[in-house]
This record gives C-alpha cells, sequence and structure tokens, in this order.
C-alpha cells in the first residue's frame, strides 16, 4: 500500500493549528467477543465466524462513493473504531487501509488509530497493524483493578491490560487508553490512585469518562431497580475536579472533556470532529459530515444492523438511512456542541457566519457570572470546567 510505513523514531505527533479541522475518515467495526453491560454504541455479537472479506468488498464501495463526495480532500486522520476492531484480521485492516489510500491522497504522517481490546490482543496482530500502517492504538482498559473490570462485564483482567498496554507501547509510535471513573462505590481516593497509576503507565495520551448510565443497556435496568448504585452529582463533579488536578499536575491535561494529552499529542481525528471538519464514515452505523451536490454540509448515518447495511451496499454502493443538508443555524448549533467541548472553545466568526446573529448577551453575561463560560479574546468563547460537567445545558442556553 502507499501509505509509508515510517520508522517510529520519525512519526511526531503534533496538534494542528487552532482553526485546522483536518478531514477525517472513519471505519466502523460493529462486532465485540461480547456485550458490555453499560455499552449503548452499535457493537453486535455473533456467534459464527464473520466473513472479513465480504465486509472488506462493502467498505471498498462504500469508500469509493464517499471519496467521490469528497475528491480533492486529504485523509488527515484514519480512525478504526468499533465495536472491536482488534477483532479484524491484519489483512482486513491493510485492505482498508490500501482502499482509502486509493481513493484519497493520505496526508504524510497522517494519524491512523485502531481501538483494541486488550483481551483479543496478540502480539502478531499488533504486529500486523503496525505493518499495515496503524501508527495509533487506542486501548480500552476501563479499569485497573479486577473486581471493577469484572463488574463492568469486561472479558480481560489487570495483568492482560497491562500486557496489552506494555506490547502497544512496543510496537506503535502512538498510545492511548481508555478508562471508565465514577463507578459503582468508587470513591475520590481510590480513583486517585487508579489514575496516578494510569498516568505511570500511559505514553501521551488518555481517554478518562464518566461511566454514564445508557438507557436500554442492562446497567439502566439494575440502576433504575436500585441494584446498581453510582456516585452521586456531588461525587462525580468530585471525580471530575481530580481527574482535571492529577492528570494537569502530571503533564495530561484535558483538552476535551474526557481527553487528556501531553500537548502536541491530542488525538488529531478527533479534534477534526471538535473543531467541525468534514469526515466520511463508512460501516454499520457510523456517521458522516460531507457536502452534497448542493454544496451544503450533509449529516449522513447509516444504517446500524450490520448484515443489513452489508446487503445495502452491496445492492446499491451505499449504507445510507439519512442524508440531509444542515441548515446554517443546524451547523451553528452543531459547531458550538462540538466546539465547547475543546478547552481551546470555538471560533466566534465562524459561529457567527453560520448563525447569522451574535450570541445572546444577556445569556453570555448570565452564564459568565456563573463561571460556566468565558472569553479568550474577542472571537474565542470556551466553556470552564464547570460548565463542561454541564454542557448540554450550558448550549442550550446560548444557541
Ligand atoms: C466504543 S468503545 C470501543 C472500545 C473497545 N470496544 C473497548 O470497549 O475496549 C469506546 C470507549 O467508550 C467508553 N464507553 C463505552 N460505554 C460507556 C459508558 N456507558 N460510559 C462511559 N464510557 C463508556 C469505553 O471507555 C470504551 O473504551
Ligand atoms: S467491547 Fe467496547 S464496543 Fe464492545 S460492547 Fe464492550 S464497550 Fe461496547
Amino acid at each position: 500500500m502507499n501509505i509509508a510505513v515510517r520508522p517510529l523514531s520519525t512519526i511526531r505527533p503534533f496538534t494542528p493549528p487552532v482553526g485546522d479541522p483536518g478531514f477525517g475518515v472513519y471505519v466502523h467495526w460493529p462486532f465485540c467477543a461480547a456485550k458490555c453491560p453499560y455499552c449503548d454504541f452499535n457493537s453486535h455479537v455473533r456467534h459464527q465466524p464473520v466473513d472479513q472479506a465480504r465486509y472488506v468488498a462493502a467498505f471498498r464501495r462504500e469508500l469509493a462513493s464517499q471519496a467521490q463526495r469528497s475528491s480533492g480532500q486529504t485523509v488527515t486522520s484514519i480512525f478504526l473504531g468499533g465495536g472491536t476492531p482488534s477483532l479484524m484480521e491484519p489483512a482486513t485492516v491493510a485492505a482498508i487501509l490500501e482502499a482509502i489510500a486509493s481513493l484519497w491522497t493520505v496526508a504524510d504522517g497522517a494519524e491512523i488509530t485502531l481501538e483494541a481490546n486488550p483481551s483479543s490482543v496478540e502480539a502478531e496482530r499488533f504486529r500486523g497493524y503496525r505493518a499495515a500502517g496503524v501508527n495509533r492504538v487506542s486501548l480500552g482498559v476501563q479499569a485497573l483493578n479486577d473486581p471493577d473490570l469484572k463488574r463492568l462485564g469486561r472479558l480481560h483482567d489487570t495483568t492482560q491490560a497491562l500486557g496489552a498496554i506494555r506490547l502497544a507501547r512496543e510496537i506503535f509510535p502512538r498510545l492511548s487508553f481508555d478508562l471508565i471513573y465514577a463507578r459503582p462505590g468508587q470513591d475520590v481516593a481510590a480513583w486517585e490512585r487508579e489514575i496516578v497509576q494510569a498516568i505511570e503507565l500511559a505514553a501521551d495520551h488518555l481517554s478518562l469518562y464518566q461511566l454514564t448510565i445508557e438507557e436500554g443497556t442492562p446497567f439502566y435496568a439494575l440502576h433504575r431497580a436500585g441494584k446498581l448504585i453510582v456516585p452521586d452529582g456531588e461525587l462525580s463533579a468530585d471525580l471530575y475536579e481530580t481527574t482535571q488536578q492529577i492528570t494537569r499536575a502530571h503533564g495530561l491535561p484535558a483538552y476535551e472533556i474526557s481527553n487528556h494529552a501531553a500537548p502536541g499529542a491530542e488525538s488529531r481525528h478527533n479534534l477534526t470532529y471538535w473543531r467541525y471538519g468534514l469526515y466520511a464514515g463508512v460501516g454499520p452505523g457510523a456517521h458522516g459530515r460531507l457536502l452534497g451536490p448542493d454544496g451544503a454540509r450533509h449529516a449522513i448515518a447509516n444504517e446500524k444492523h450490520p448484515e443489513t447495511w452489508l446487503k445495502m451496499v452491496e445492492d446499491w454502493d451505499a449504507g445510507f438511512v439519512e442524508d440531509t443538508p444542515l441548515e446554517p443555524h443546524e451547523q451553528a448549533d452543531e459547531l458550538m456542541l462540538m466546539g465547547l467541548r475543546l478547552v481551546e472553545g470555538i471560533d466566534l466568526k465562524r459561529w457567527r457566519a453560520l448563525a447569522g446573529r451574535d450570541i445572546d448577551p444577556e445569556a453570555e453575561a448570565d452564564l459568565t457570572g456563573h463561571g460556566m463560560i468565558e472569553r479568550l479574546g474577542p472571537d474565542r468563547l470556551r466553556a470552564t470546567p464547570a460548565g463542561m460537567l454541564v454542557l448540554d445545558a450550558v448550549v442550550a442556553d446560548l444557541a
């Protein structure tokens, strides 16, 4: 393939300058070995082997359709997410990356991330992904103790998680891993110890997510029945504050609500979403934002059910169930919702041009007075850490 695999030492993470959203390609692998009881992502368990060659053929066809709609774009990042993409054979990953490189120009040193579960990690596969062009792995560690991993329904234990981190650090130039906090029974002291341990293990990026009780999941039913007690609002806020303080003190400050990085090592792909750039999304349930023939930004969403998506792409070259032009004011809302997640905030000039108006001065004064938002200059607005905790409400007041 023509994405060069460069020697590790020559790949330097960098953050594109504020204002440069880049262009990303997201590929969704919708299968997992087991469904975690808290998860509402588009992930499915299949008891028969998945025909990966058939999926590759479908990914190729859908990528080709989307490339037609984004010709002239240079791909700055590729993200293989899921589900559990580390259930893909390296040859599957190589074929997907080759297809992308044959359809778009891929920037030199583009960030190419694969999500991996510690239980599905084998050294050989990791080396195969690296040889295919993957230069960043995002590992779903979730917790660093066995009882909590069990309670979260994970298939791996701490030893496997540590082994996967070690192996990933050896093989890939960049590594991030995910932890979920605000777990049942977790207090601030226990979480503090765990973050410090995580920072010692981490490379240059960590994703630290507060446990969300998602409707329709087994955790939701247990929670409603009073059988799963999670930290209340006050304890959750303390856990969040602790997370911010410790990561900042150790050189991995938040650059987004749940994402922490050494300066320059932010996830370029996720920055594309949060800076409201354009991106193609392929695979079951993937979302995209591409320009339509009318020149407007379109919201594209794919069929979620894997086999239905597969059949749609085989029949029509595309598996979308939604392809809607967004009105400028809808784009302004999206830009604000995404951009206020970032510590760098949003460009108000861009927002005003879409919204066709200025921010309501009363709403701004009120939120500023309550310490929820602040100006970083005449044309840059951001949410404070307190505002990020209640971001939906802040955006609802402003948008
Ligand atoms: C879509 S998952 C894919 C990663 C991979 N399949 C795994 O679980 O190891 C991405 C991340 O979302 C987070 N996540 C999923 N459901 C969550 C929930 N209900 N609350 C908080 N974080 C969640 C987990 O940290 C997970 O690693
Ligand atoms: S492994 Fe990841 S994507 Fe799959 S069910 Fe668990 S959290 Fe969701």
